[in-house]
């Protein structure tokens, strides 16, 4: 609408407005009229050639007391004295100040306007989010100040947190959070949890970038061993935090060099599971006292159902570890031994264990989510009926179970085309244990290594791979492999570094 330059001198505020509003000085208008000369024009009505204000009271006081004003831009409205409240609701309406213009004038307020990021922090306090009593270097004061200033009506506290949550969308908006406050989809509180959510996640998927990132510039080393895994006391100094074991499955293969015990070749299947612990309670006796291990066994299903998994979880549960839990592993193409009167077996079980009251290292494997983006998503209402939120994130947890085709030949086949082994491992069953549970620098063994499946992903994820097997021919292909691995990791390290 067409704006005119009207005197102070020629200009008042309409009594009717007058009756409804009480105009208070505000030094916070007059600051900003002072520095920031307002562009919004006022409205008025004329009448025997005076100007009467019905919407913009306070620019007009400010004016006068900011005292660099000779004229107001004014919109002149042709209206009758009934119609002027009426009106006057309708600006104010269109005037609706958005929460974010809000928060920036607040910012004016606490002096944040032309800090750098690091002062901004300490102003806000933002280095101690969690603190409901925090108040930064602005203090308690200056944002009871801001409140009043602005007319918010609320407590410093809450207007900490709207003005946590401004800052925060300077640098990621794309929950939309201060939009969300200002439309009344989300009370402040709300909208400040969520934003604390919202940074906790992308603290964890930066924590696991790092993880990444360093996982391929460790240096790490490998040692395989040919031996029985019954005894390991001779690995007792190396301590590794990680541990797996596959071992043979009852009465299911023949594999070659198995030496005395035959492992998985017993009569009884209480003999196999007293050999099997035998193995667990050695692997206990060297780990790291915060150590994890995990071992994938398979049911036999040899003249019917044995309940094997049944006994073993019993088993494992008495040599004194914790089972954080159990993941059933499907093989997508497996071609199985068919049972009588019974479906076709196509799934084994691993068990992620722990050593009794260790501290777990988890930073799980993740996947992307279906929406492929963090977002704010809805969740059960609470009990009064009020809607609640929570933070999605881009990524989410891989789920436990497990699926996989059988194993790739070409994983290992590449470093020796000539090796055989009867019952190898798919590198992506020891990828998800190995990424979830350690960090780069720790010492991971496998004591049935076959293959060096585990022992390549070990050393790929920046740990120190142990291996131990009793069958020579395998301990000596793992040799080879993993001098390879490492080799072509040193290679391509001196190509980065070139
Ligand atoms: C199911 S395979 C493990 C395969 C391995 N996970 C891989 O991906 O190649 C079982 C392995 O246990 C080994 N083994 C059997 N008895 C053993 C013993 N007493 N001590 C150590 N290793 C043994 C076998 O030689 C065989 O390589």
């Amino acid at each position: 609408m067409e704006t005119t330059k009207v005197k102070l001198s020629e200009l008042r505020i309409h009594p009717l407005v007058l009756k409804i509003k009480k105009y208070q000085p505000n030094p916070f208008i007059t600051f900003s009229m002072k520095h920031f000369p307002k562009k919004t024009a006022v409205i008025v009505v004329l009448r025997d050639g005076i100007y009467y204000i019905i919407d913009g009271g306070h620019r007009y006081y400010s004016a006068i007391e900011a005292g660099n004003f000779e004229s107001l831009d004014c919109i002149v409205l042709d209206i009758t004295d009934s119609e002027i409240l009426d009106t006057r609701i309708t600006y104010n309406l269109k005037t609706k100040v958005h929460m974010s213009e809000k928060c920036f004038n607040i910012e004016h307020i606490l002096g944040l306007i032309g800090t750098n990021q690091g002062k901004r922090n300490d102003l806000l306090g933002m280095d101690k989010l969690n603190d409901e009593n925090e108040f930064g270097t602005a203090g308690k004061n200056r944002f009871e100040i801001a409140c009043m200033q602005s007319g918010l009506n609320f407590s410093s506290r809450t207007l900490r947190k709207l003005m946590g949550v401004y800052d925060y969308e300077k640098t990621d908006n794309s929950l939309g959070l201060i939009e969300g406050i200002d439309d009344g989809t989300y009370k402040i509180d709300t909208a400040y949890k969520l934003m604390l959510s919202s940074i906790e996640k992308d603290d964890k998927k930066a924590v696991k970038q790092k993880i990444k990132i360093e996982a391929l510039n460790k240096d790490v080393w490998f040692k395989v061993f040919e031996q029985s895994s019954v005894d390991l006391s001779n690995l007792k100094k190396y301590r590794p935090q990680f541990g797996m074991l596959s071992p043979t499955y009852w009465t299911m293969k023949e594999y070659r060099n198995q030496g005395e015990m035959k492992y998985g070749q017993e009569d009884t299947l209480k003999e196999y599971l007293d050999n099997s612990r035998k193995f667990i309670e050695a692997l206990i006796d060297i780990m790291d006292e915060n150590g994890v291990f995990v071992i994938v066994i398979g049911e036999s299903y040899a003249g019917g159902y044995k309940s094997i998994i049944t006994q073993y979880e019993m088993m494992i549960l008495e040599t004194g570890v914790e089972i954080i839990g159990k993941c059933p592993w499907i093989k997508s193409n497996s071609t199985p031994v068919m049972v009588k009167d019974f479906f076709r077996t196509v799934d084994e079980t691993i068990f992620v264990c722990k050593m009794k009251g260790a501290k777990v290292n988890f930073n799980p494997l993740m996947k992307t989510t279906k929406e492929g983006k963090k977002m704010v998503k809805k969740s059960h209402k609470a009990k009064d009926g009020t809607n609640r939120f929570f933070i999605q994130s881009d990524e989410t947890i891989v789920s436990n179970v497990i699926v996989t085709p059988v194993v790739n030949d070409s994983e290992y086949k590449k470093y020796d085309p000539d090796f055989t082994h009867d019952a190898p491992a798919p590198m992506a069953v020891y990828q998800q244990f190995v990424e979830s549970y350690t960090l780069p620098g720790m010492t991971c063994i496998d004591i049935h290594c076959g293959t060096g499946q585990g022992l390549e992903v070990f050393a790929r994820n920046g740990c120190n791979a142990i291996g131990v097997d009793i069958d020579p021919v395998s301990v000596e292909f793992c040799n080879k492999r993993m001098n390879m691995v490492l080799g072509e990791r040193t290679e391509s390290e001196l190509q980065q570094a070139a």
